[in-house]
């Protein structure tokens, strides 16, 4: 029996967003750092993506091989998904979930029965995406303990876990003007549903997306243990009420985890502007910082309405706007005029180390899409937020930053986003009084969660748990 057979073994699967990727690649290091070995699995068109982008199409780049290089125990591999490489699965998304829930399993159980058929011992557990639909049935097959990541925040998984009780209460499908207070789902106090994830609603009930979710809930519920990329003391009450039904762990901000050598692996979908000499120039606590993440798209008249309000504001900015964020293959082009009119005042960029730039003490706030990662770097960072939620559990992740957390104001919530408003709004945050309490708030929420990363702290304490747990559920 090889070394690394006799060692505890874990393969992972992750879905091909950036969003999850991040985290999911972060807690391969965190296993690894503990001794576990992964067999971490790419989808081939992603892995084929991350080497066109960083390593000039190579396709036989070892991700992982620096992270080995330090002594992690991580191999990479690759498994196709049910679409030739070249199909276009970001403006395809309906298409792709609806043959990622109906496709993939098959080739998933093959793929585990293949690295199992030469060895039936060498793998012990996996660790899933909570957004997949298949991991109970590949884990009860092949005697693997189940576990389930879940990269967004504790309060969507509630939601999320309880749709039945939502449909029961006429909360789900949920009117698309309702503005009701929800105050009977276990872990959540009250909840508008104003608030509510965007695929519980009337106009998106239907929609892969909304099915997938009903579905993968419907499997988290038989996963051995799950995993949340959240704090324990920012979402105390999610987090207990879940773990009346089962082990859950609050082991985040992943990212910032003591000693993860997260640099060493690269996770960009896309190449990576420089903005810190950019920055520097700028005074501290000048500058908003823009960016609506990895994912969702928006529509020509925000982004152009955005744009004469970053401009009217007259305030610094640093805004990415990524390839393809219009989503129906527009190009995203700034009105004729925008970049000469803002001059010194405004860098535009396709994609940036969003870290490095909220770490940047120029920075003061973020307009943001209130993606779970980037809502948990701004935390981090301690910048205040803008909220502006396009869809999926973004809604969920501004209220709790609005309302919860008080960190962050919402962008024209009576819903008109004109160009008057969006610099009225950016200009009295950036330089209004509210903005000194916000950071103060903002800045011990920061201190929570770095407290949570240290040795002593809940996510350290909560993760040395969880790996005593999985050895114990393995022998
Ligand atoms: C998606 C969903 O939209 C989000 O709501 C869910 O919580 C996770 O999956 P995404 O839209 O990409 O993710 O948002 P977010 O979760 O915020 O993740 C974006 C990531 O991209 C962040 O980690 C951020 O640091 C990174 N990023 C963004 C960059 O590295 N550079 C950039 O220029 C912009």
């Amino acid at each position: 029996m090889g070394e690394r057979q006799r060692k505890v073994h874990g393969i992972m699967i992750c879905v091909p967003y950036q969003g999850h990727l991040s985290p999911f690649v972060d807690l391969a290091l965190k296993l690894a750092s503990n001794g576990i070995v992964i067999t971490f699995v790419h989808l081939e068109f992603l892995h084929r993506k991350l080497c066109d982008t960083h390593y000039a199409n190579k396709t036989d780049v070892d991700l992982f091989s620096k992270a080995r290089e330090l002594g992690l125990d991580i191999r990479c591999t690759t498994m196709t998904d049910p679409f030739p490489l070249d199909f276009d699965r970001d403006a395809n998304f309906n298409e792709y979930w609806e043959a990622m829930a109906r496709d993939f399993p098959p080739l998933v159980d093959e793929f585990v029965g293949n690295i199992l058929a030469s060895d039936r011992d060498m793998l012990h557990f996996l660790v899933a995406d909570t957004v997949y639909s298949w991991p109970a049935a590949v884990t009860r097959k092949y005697n693997l303990v189940n576990v389930s990541l879940w990269t967004q925040s504790a309060l969507v998984y509630c939601l999320g876990y309880h749709w039945d009780l939502l449909q029961q209460n006429g909360h789900f499908p949920c009117k698309d003007v309702a503005d009701e207070e929800i105050k009977y789902v276990p872990g959540v106090e009250s909840i508008n549903t104003k608030d509510l994830i965007a695929y519980l609603k009337q106009s998106q009930c239907e929609s892969v997306i909304s099915r997938a979710s009903r579905l993968q809930f419907e499997q988290a519920k038989m996963a051995d243990f799950v995993l949340h990329n959240t704090v324990e003391e920012l979402e105390p009450q999610a987090l207990s009420a879940l773990n009346q039904y089962m082990p859950n762990y609050a082991v985040g901000p992943l990212n910032f985890s003591q000693n993860l050598p997260t640099n060493t692996v690269t996770t960009s979908f896309w190449s990576k502007s420089d903005c810190t000499t950019w920055l520097g120039s700028k005074p501290p606590g000048s500058v908003l910082y823009v960016s609506f993440g990895s994912f969702v798209h928006t529509n020509k008249q925000v982004l152009e309405e955005l744009a004469y309000g970053l401009l009217l504001s007259q305030v610094n900015f640093v805004w990415v706007i990524r390839q393809g964020i219009l989503g129906d293959g527009a190009t995203s082009e700034l009105p004729a005029g925008f970049r000469e009119a803002v001059k010194e005042r405004g860098l535009v960029v396709g994609w940036c180390d969003q870290v490095e730039a909220l770490s940047n003490p120029a920075v003061g706030g973020f307009l943001t899409h209130s993606g779970w990662n980037s809502t948990l770097e701004s935390m981090w960072c301690g910048v205040p937020m803008i909220c502006y939620p396009i869809g999926f559990d973004q809604p969920c992740n501004s209220k709790l930053v609005v309302a919860d957390w008080k960190i962050g104001i919402r962008l024209c919530e009576d819903g008109s986003l004109d160009r008057e408003n969006v610099a009225h709004e950016i200009q009295s945050f950036m330089g209004g009084g509210d903005l000194e309490r916000l950071r103060q708030n903002v800045g011990r929420v920061s201190q929570i969660m770095k407290n949570a990363v240290e040795t002593d702290g809940s996510s350290k304490t909560n993760f040395d748990r969880f790996l005593k747990d999985l050895k114990a559920k393995i022998r």
